[in-house]
C-alpha cells in the first residue's frame, strides 16, 4: 500500500529514488513522485502511472530528495492525488491512512487554507507547518500527535535542506546508511543491497536522516540507540536475475524453497515453548487473508487429518468482528506472507488480547507481524515481489504441514516434495496450450473436493486477479446445488483430482459440467483419469501424500492464470488496482 523512499548524501538524490522506487513498486503502481531540495527550494515532479513515468525527474538537481508510489485510498489515481504534497516550507510523503483526515482537514480551512487533492495525507503537510517553530523534528512531532490511523511519513523542510525527518505508526519503515549518504524505505528490499547497515523503526520512533548520519529518537523525541538489524542479504534482495517477470522467477524458484523447510528458523528460546503449545492446544484457529487464508485452509486438512486437533480458519478482515469465542488452550497461527497485512494484524492482536498464544507464519522475519508474535516460523522463501503470491504459498505449506507432522510425531521429506514440485514445474508448461480457452470466457470455474477444494480456491483467485477474468472457486459436489445453472459453453471449468478416494465423485461433477457444454480441463495425479479421455484436456502431475496435494496442484494453477494473464495482455507482476502488501484496514 504504496511504498515511500528517501536519501540525502553526496550523490545526486533523484537517480537514487528513482531506483529505490522501482523496487517498491509493488507496494502501489497508480502514481508516482518524488521532491528534491535544491538551493534551499523543493522541487516536485510526480504523475500518473508506474514509476517509469517519472523518468524524467531523473535530471533533477539536489541531493536530498523523498519518492512516493502510490495505491489510491483517498482520492483516484492522478497527477493531483499523486505524492509528495506540499504545504509552506514542508513536503512529504505517506504510506497509511490518516483515519481523522476529514477533521483535521476543517481545521486548516477554518485556517484559511486550502487543498489541491484529495486525498488523506495531504493534511500531514498542513499540520507541521503549523506546529512549525523552527524546530523541523518538534513540529513533525507535534503534527503527528494529531494523526489518527497509520502512516509512515518522510519529511522535507525548505529550512533545513539537508535533513529528512522520518516517523512510524503501524506502517513499516526502515532505514539505512552507505558511504555515500543515508536512506529510507517502506521495506528492507529497496535498499538491503545499497546499505551497510539498516535499522528498523518502531512504532512512534522518529528518525533524522543526515548526510553524515542517521538520529533516532523515542515518541518523546529522547534520543535512542538503535541496533542494526540482521538480514540475509540473499533472502531480502529483490532481482528478477534475467526473467521477464518476477512472477515466473518466483514460481521457478518454489523447489529450491521446499528443499529448505524446515522449522529450525523459528526464534530460539521461544520456539521451544511454542513446540509445548502446539502439542497441547485444544483448538487452533487460523487468521490470514488471501493467498495464506488458503493455506491455511489447507492446513486445516492436515492438523485435522494427521492431530485430530479441531482448526478454524478464518479471513483475518472477519475474525475481528466476529466476537471469535478463544478458549483456554487455543493456539492462532496468522499466516502472512508480507507479515504487514493490516488486517491479519489487528485480528493477531485481538487474538493475542483475549489471552491466545500466538504463532506468527511469516516471510519477512522484520516484519510488524512478527514483533506481536510469541513464536516466529519463517518460511524463507525470499523476498517475493510479483503481487500474485506464488512461491510464498509453497513455503506457508511446507511450514503448516511441518507443524502438523509435529505434533502427530510424523515426517515428510520435503527435498522429495521438492524434486516432485520440479517435475510439476515442467508438466505445467502444458497449461499454456489451454489459455485460449480461457481468453474470453464468462467465467471460470474451479472445482474439487477435500484439500483439491483448497487447491481449487487459490487457482481461482490467482487467475481472477491477474487475468481479471470472473471465476470461482467451488466444492464440486455443491455445484448441483445451484451453481451448475450458469455453467455453459462459455464457462471453463478447471478440475483438480488428487485423492484416490473422491475421485470418482470429482468425475461426476466433470460429467455434469461437460454435459451442459463446459469444456473441462483437468488437473490430476491419478494416471487413471488423466488418461480417461473425459476431460477436454487434461494434465498429469507427479503424487505426493494426498493429505498434502495442494503445495503441488498450485503449481498449473499458478502457471494458467500466469500465462492467460500474458495472452490477455496483462502485466503479470502488476495487476490493476492491487498492490502486494496491504497495510490498510
Ligand atoms: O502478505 P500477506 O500474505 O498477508 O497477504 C495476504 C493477501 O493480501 C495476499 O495473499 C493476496 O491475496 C495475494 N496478492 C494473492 O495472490
Amino acid at each position: 500500500m504504496c511504498g515511500i523512499v528517501g536519501y540525502t548524501g553526496s550523490r545526486r538524490a533523484a537517480p537514487v529514488l528513482l531506483e529505490l522506487l522501482k523496487k517498491l513498486e509493488y507496494r502501489g503502481y497508480d502514481s508516482a513522485g518524488i521532491a528534491v531540495c535544491y538551493k534551499e527550494q523543493i522541487e516536485i515532479f510526480k504523475r500518473k502511472g508506474k514509476v517509469e513515468n517519472i523518468a524524467l525527474a531523473e535530471k533533477m538537481q539536489g541531493s536530498t530528495g523523498i519518492g512516493h508510489t502510490r495505491w489510491a485510498t483517498h482520492g483516484a489515481p492522478s497527477e493531483k492525488n499523486a505524492h509528495p504534497h506540499s504545504f509552506g516550507k514542508f513536503t512529504i510523503v505517506h504510506n497509511g491512512i490518516i483515519e481523522n483526515n476529514k477533521v483535521l482537514k476543517e481545521e486548516c480551512l477554518l485556517r484559511g487554507e486550502t487543498f489541491l487533492s484529495e486525498t488523506d495525507s495531504e493534511v500531514i503537510a498542513h499540520m507541521i507547518a503549523f506546529y512549525d517553530e523552527g524546530d523541523f523534528l518538534l513540529a513533525v512531532q507535534k503534527a503527528v500527535s494529531r494523526l489518527e490511523g497509520s502512516y509512515a511519513i518522510a519529511v522535507l523542510s525548505s529550512e533545513y535542506p539537508d535533513q529528512i525527518v522520518c516517523a512510524r505508526i503501524g506502517s513499516p519503515l526502515v532505514v539505512g546508511r552507505n558511504e555515500n549518504g543515508s536512506l529510507l524505505a517502506s521495506d528492507l528490499v529497496a535498499i538491503s543491497s545499497e546499505v551497510d547497515k539498516a535499522y528498523l523503526l518502531k512504532d512512534g520512533d522518529f528518525a533524522v536522516l543526515g548526510k553524515n548520519g542517521i538520529a533516532f529518537y523515542d515518541e518523546k523525541l529522547k534520543s535512542i540507540e538503535k541496533s542494526p538489524m540482521q538480514y540475509d542479504t540473499v533472502l531480502s534482495n529483490a532481482d528478477k536475475k534475467g526473467y521477464m517477470y518476477f512472477m515466473k522467477k518466483e514460481m521457478e524458484e518454489i523447489p529450491s524453497v521446499l528443499s529448505n523447510a524446515n522449522l529450525e528458523c523459528a526464534n530460539g528460546l521461544s520456539y521451544k515453548q511454542f513446540c509445548k503449545v502446539l502439542c497441547q492446544a485444544e483448538y487452533i484457529h487460523i487468521v490470514a487473508c488471501g493467498t495464506a487464508y488458503h493455506s491455511g485452509l489447507c492446513a486445516k486438512y492436515a492438523f485435522e487429518s494427521l492431530c485430530r486437533v479441531p482448526v478454524e480458519v478464518c479471513i483475518a478482515s472477519e475474525y475481528r468482528y466476529n466476537n471469535p469465542i478463544i478458549r483456554p488452550n487455543t493456539l492462532v497461527i496468522a499466516i502472512s506472507q508480507s507479515g504487514e497485512t493490516a488486517d491479519t494484524l489487528a485480528a493477531s492482536k485481538l487474538a493475542k488480547d483475549r489471552g491466545a498464544y500466538l504463532a506468527a507464519v511469516t516471510n519477512v522475519p522484520y516484519s510488524s507481524l512478527t514483533r506481536i508474535a510469541d513464536c516466529v516460523l519463517e518460511t524463507k522463501a525470499g523476498a517475493e515481489v510479483a503481487v500474485a503470491a506464488t512461491k510464498s504459498f509453497n513455503a506457508q505449506l511446507a511450514v503448516l504441514y511441518l507443524l502438523a507432522l509435529f505434533r502427530a510425531k510424523g515426517e515428510a521429506d520435503f527435498s522429495e516434495i521438492a524434486r516432485l514440485a520440479k517435475e510439476t514445474l515442467k508438466v505445467s508448461e502444458e497449461v499454456r496450450g489451454w489459455t485460449h480457452y480461457f481468453l474470453n470466457a464468462k467465467s471460470v470455474y474451479f472445482i474439487g473436493r477435500g484439500v483439491d477444494y483448497c487447491a481449487a480456491l487459490e487457482g481461482s483467485l490467482k487467475l481472477k486477479e491477474i487475468s481479471y477474468l470472473p471465476s470461482e472457486g467451488y466444492a464440486a459436489g455443491e455445484l448441483k446445488h445451484g451453481t451448475l445453472a450458469l455453467v455453459d459453453e462459455k464457462t471453463p471449468v478447471v478440475a483438480i483430482l488428487t485423492q484416490h478416494e473422491l475421485a470418482e465423485k470429482t468425475m461426476n461433477a466433470v460429467h455434469e459440467t461437460r454435459s451442459r457444454g463446459a469444456r473441462v480441463f483437468l488437473i490430476t495425479s491419478l494416471p487413471e483419469a488423466a488418461k480417461s479421455g473425459e476431460a477436454t484436456a487434461s494434465i498429469l502431475i507427479p503424487a505426493c501424500r494426498e493429505i498434502f496435494s495442494p503445495i503441488l496442484s498450485v503449481i498449473p494453477l499458478q502457471a494458467l492464470a500466469f500465462y492467460t494473464s500474458l495472452a490477455r495482455g496483462n502485466d503479470p507482476d502488476k495487476p490493476r488496482h492491487l498492490a502486494k502488501s496491504v497495510t490498510v484496514e
